[in-house]
């Protein structure tokens, strides 16, 4: 295995072995290409870096403790990068081609999956682009999809310690119309400068409430919410934000739990009443909230005991990590496990 410090990786890019590439044109897509080199050359009026047209996808796979491999949903990656390439007029790719790739990408690059001691995996992250030169706005008709990995440590750099989040109500990330329910390059660009203040002022991300009447919750920068309150998992629905796989996964998890789980718009003031909080995502994992404040409205909502995640947080990220790293039962089959 690779010679790394597994256990101090952050989340950041690291150049792995090989990535795997099928282009479109003429109406279909190419047998899958596996390539050592980690440059893409693009037209330069590419629709992709002109019209955004650009979808991409986050996975992981992980090493148990018997020393296999397991990739987590994969399958619910490729209907959503299709949801993506539909929501922005790209050629979708269909959920073998996906699912082979990512298979390919992995087993191209096994001894950057980390040690299941390290606590660490392998990030897995397809990515759709526009390669046609066009200079009118419209739909192109080539397409690049690639897969790369490389390892990656907690996204949040206080990784399962609580930290805190804020509300900025001047900056919107997505319409109640727009692209948010898609995972599409355009949001996170719209994001940037508010995750750039909340940053700066000693924030993990920022929450993003609706963009219409910034009465509900919407989502956590790169990650979905949820609060815990009464034996309740409540999680918002709202037109604008990411279906998170993990959020999916843990709302399974809770009730396996004997939760209650609520999807429902969540109101702002809602936050008073929860127990405990957190984000959720396949970076984030399950990142506790400590926090929230509403600098604008002068307020802050705090969660439990600051410094320590709430009961119930830990007991769901134990068992999601569990079915991850091969340690629980995948009773739900969610996880696919590489023959090699
Ligand atoms: N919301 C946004 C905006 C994201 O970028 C992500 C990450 O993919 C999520 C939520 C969490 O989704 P998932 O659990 O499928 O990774
Ligand atoms: C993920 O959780 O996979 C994400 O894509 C979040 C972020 C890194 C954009």
């Amino acid at each position: 295995m690779e010679n790394i410090n597994w256990s101090e990786l952050t989340f950041g890019y690291m150049k792995t072995d090989y990535n795997v590439r099928t282009y479109y044109k003429d109406g279909k897509w190419s047998d899958l290409e596996v390539t050592d080199s980690d440059q893409i050359t693009l037209h330069m009026a590419s629709t992709g870096l002109h019209y955004g047209q650009e979808a991409f996808e986050g996975l992981k796979a992980f090493r148990g403790k018997d020393g296999k491999i397991r990739i987590f949903r994969m399958r619910e990656n490729a209907l959503r990068m299709q949801a993506s390439c539909r929501g922005i007029m790209m050629a979708e790719l269909p959920v073998e081609t996906f699912e082979e790739a990512v298979i390919e990408a992995v087993k191209r690059n096994l001894r950057f999956v980390p040690p299941y001691e390290s606590g660490a995996s392998l990030y897995i992250r397809p990515l759709l682009i526009g390669t046609s030169p066009q200079v009118g706005v419209k739909p192109g008709n080539e397409y690049l999809f690639v897969v790369f990995t490389t390892p990656v440590g907690p996204y949040f750099k206080s990784g399962f310690k609580p930290a805190p989040y804020l509300i900025l109500r001047n900056f919107d990330r997505a319409a109640p119309h727009g692209t948010g329910t898609v995972k599409v390059g355009g949001n996170y660009a719209a994001g940037l400068h508010a995750g750039e203040i909340a940053h700066d002022k000693g924030y993990s991300a920022v929450l993003f409430l609706d963009a219409k009447e910034k009465k509900y919750i919407d989502e956590c920068g790169p990650a979905n919410f949820f609060g815990i309150k009464n034996n309740t998992y409540i999680t918002p629905e709202s037109s604008s934000i990411l279906p998170s796989i993990t959020n999916k996964s843990l709302m399974v998890l809770a009730e396996e739990l004997g939760m209650k789980v609520e999807r429902r718009p969540v109101p702002v003031e809602e936050l008073e009443t929860f127990e405990e909080a957190g984000a959720c995502g396949t970076a984030a994992v399950i990142s506790p909230v400590s926090r929230i404040d509403d600098l604008e409205k002068n307020k802050s909502y705090v969660f439990g005991n600051e410094s320590e995640p709430g009961a119930v947080s830990v007991k769901l990220y134990n068992k999601l990590r569990a079915i991850q790293y091969g340690d629980e039962e995948d009773k739900y089959g969610w996880v696919t496990v590489l023959e090699v």
